[in-house]
């Protein structure tokens, strides 16, 4: 059987609120960010929010710490503005690449941020985030 992991660097919960609907779509349960990637896992979704258009550091020292080849991550991200997750998401690619891994595609959607997003990521958020990782299993 295909092992799945999820993982996320989420400061104030709206990220993490993605990943627990990608583990629960999935049947899984989200790992522990500050631990080791697991040597079973071929499927791994890797989430953060976006600071000054990165990454938390806690997924660049994840990803530094794991032996990606022959895996398949899938990224997920929210942020405050609509498209600003594009770059930090092409940063962690290339960090997954350097490692070894192979990307097979990314979500993100709206997070709250100060007065703006209120409610994001909402219930069609937590859907569409729900296809994509369903998705994200039958590219593999
Ligand atoms: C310190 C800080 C820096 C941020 N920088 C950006 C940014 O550069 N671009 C952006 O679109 N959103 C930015 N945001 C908004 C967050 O990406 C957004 O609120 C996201 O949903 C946070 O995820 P989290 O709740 O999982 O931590 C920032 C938020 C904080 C707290």
């Amino acid at each position: 059987m295909t092992e799945i992991s999820v993982f996320v660097a989420s400061r104030g919960g709206n990220t993490q609120k993605v990943a627990d609907a990608i583990a629960e779509e999935l049947g899984v349960m989200v790992g522990d960010i500050g631990g080791l990637l697991p040597d079973d896992s071929k499927i791994i979704f890797l989430g953060s929010g976006v600071y000054g258009g990165k990454p938390g550091s806690a997924m660049t020292e994840f990803i530094g710490r794991g032996d990606f080849t022959g895996r398949k991550v899938a990224l997920f991200a929210t942020s405050g503005a609509a498209e600003g997750a594009k770059n930090m998401i092409s940063m962690v690619a290339d960090a997954v690449k350097e490692r070894g891994g192979t990307v097979i595609g990314d979500y993100h959607c709206r997070g709250k941020f100060l007065l703006t997003n209120r409610g994001h990521p909402n219930e069609e958020d937590l859907q569409k985030a729900k296809t994509f990782a369903r998705g994200m299993l039958e590219r593999s």
